[in-house]
């Protein structure tokens, strides 16, 4: 019996509730607003509907409309303070996701956290880290296992496949640093 419940209960949260919590939260605290005055105090409601779900964190987390979280509803993710997160970026919830404060993403970046082993196809779990001041251009996708160092810069559409230093620029598929970034 208690088996069944968890079914239910598992496809209740994932299929029923937590799609309809982030439809209201994407209606009610609508994408295009500044990241000051109002914007703000919208996006901190959104924030904190969504950390009820997943997120942690602290501060003021910014989240543009329709970001995909996958499953399960582990709080994997962690966010911190002004961070401004784009429209339709997916978060892999299988691993943890780390994203340090003053960052931003640009709108339909992929954290990526599951894999499989090219040989066997089992499937891997590995987390993503992202420092404190990163800037990720448009599409930037961050394969399983990657670190980006703080206060580096992702060109859009970059595939992050290695670790990436602190205060770096770096683009491209794979993405390669091709310059210190001054901060
Ligand atoms: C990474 C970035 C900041 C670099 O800007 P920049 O320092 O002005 O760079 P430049 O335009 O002078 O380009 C330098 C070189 O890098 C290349 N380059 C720049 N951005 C690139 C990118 N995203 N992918 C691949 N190559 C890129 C340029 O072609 C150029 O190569 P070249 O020297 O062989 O001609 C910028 O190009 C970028 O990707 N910005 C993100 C924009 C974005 O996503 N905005 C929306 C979300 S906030």
């Amino acid at each position: 019996m208690s088996e069944v419940w968890r079914c239910l209960r598992f496809i209740l949260l994932s299929r029923l509730l937590a799609p309809a919590l982030i439809w209201v939260a994407d209606r009610l605290w609508d994408d295009g607003m500044p990241m000051s005055g109002f914007g703000r105090h919208c996006a901190d409601g959104k924030a904190w509907l969504l950390r009820r779900l997943w997120l942690r964190g602290e501060g003021i987390v910014y989240l543009a409309s329709d970001l995909a979280v996958t499953l399960p509803l582990q709080g994997n993710i962690e966010i911190g303070g002004e961070t401004f997160v784009g429209k339709r970026c997916f978060f892999g919830n299988q691993a943890s996701i780390r994203i340090g404060g003053g960052s931003a993403l640009g709108n339909d970046c992929r954290l990526l956290t599951a894999t499989h082993d090219p040989q066997t196809h089992a499937v891997r779990y590995l987390p993503v880290q992202i420092g404190a001041g990163c800037w990720l251009g448009a599409a930037v996708t961050v394969l399983p296992g990657v670190s980006i160092g703080a206060g580096s810069l992702i060109g859009a559409g970059a595939v992050v496949t290695r670790d990436i230093p602190p205060n770096s620029v770096a683009v491209g598929v794979p993405a390669r640093v091709v310059r210190a970034r001054r901060t």
